[in-house]
């Protein structure tokens, strides 16, 4: 009996999820170690990477793939990105926004996948919006400790999902959506390597972000009053 799509695609990242836990940015972020420089490049990078993914789920929301994946008011994050920015960078931060080289090659993957394989798009959404309501909240706090950031959630609105009351509740409707999805063998198989392909640009993204940190810096790094 063929697997459920959602326990295949977990079964098929398992290991490019250990790859993309265990680069050196993400253990920075863990054991408390990110620099404000670092956590504005991240999100600035996010900013680019949800502002292409929610364009194209946008785009294809009627195709047959997708509809059933599409969630703006729980999932999008594009908003809470803004609002984040606009705390930690003020007036102007969209004129100065930083994509750094392999953030545009993640940009350019989902607009390709978007316009020419709209049907593999649900892969780079699990990767982004499960693993958002995975660890965000985790992170969220992380990162207010580290960084002093304020526990009314400015500057960390990305980690919530305000729309959503049970984070592990919405994954399993996802979950049951992703299953639903009347997909050919030869699409199935596809959607499997794309979201392989979702993980490894993560890692890439995370690799240079981790390269690029104070040295990309353009201004001061105190946290806003
Ligand atoms: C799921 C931890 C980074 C994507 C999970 C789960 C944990 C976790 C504990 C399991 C939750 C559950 O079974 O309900 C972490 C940690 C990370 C990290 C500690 C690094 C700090 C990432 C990254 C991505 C990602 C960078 C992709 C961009 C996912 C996805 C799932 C997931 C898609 C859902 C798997 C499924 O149930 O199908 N993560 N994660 N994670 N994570 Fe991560």
């Amino acid at each position: 009996m063929t697997m459920d799509l959602c326990e295949a695609l977990k079964s098929a990242t398992k290991e490019a999820h250990e790859r993309a836990e265990n680069t050196q940015f993400m253990r920075n972020f863990q054991n408390s170690q990110i620099s404000l420089e670092h956590f504005k490049l991240l999100l600035e990078s996010l900013y680019c990477i949800y502002v292409a993914l929610e364009e194209e789920m946008e785009r294809n929301r009627e195709h047959p793939a997708l509809s059933a994946l599409y969630f703006p008011g729980e999932l999008h994050r594009v908003s809470a990105l803004e609002a984040d920015l606009q705390y930690l960078h003020g007036e102007g931060w969209r004129e100065a926004l930083r994509c750094p080289p392999a953030t545009s090659e993640y940009v350019r993957r989902l607009r390709h996948v978007g316009s020419e394989q709209p049907e593999l798009l649900g892969a780079h959404a699990y990767t982004r919006y499960m693993g958002d309501l995975s660890g965000g909240q985790v992170l969220r706090k992380l990162a207010q400790k580290a960084l002093g950031l304020p526990a009314s959630g400015r500057g960390t609105a990305f980690f919530t999902f305000p729309n959503i009351s049970s984070s592990n509740g919405f994954k399993q409707l996802y979950r049951s959506r992703l299953d639903s999805l009347e997909l050919s063998q030869q699409t199935r198989l596809q959607i499997l390597d794309e979201a392989n392909r979702a993980f490894q640009l993560n890692v890439e993204v995370f690799e240079d972000l981790q390269r690029l940190g104070p040295s990309a810096l353009r201004n001061g790094s105190s946290v806003p009053e």
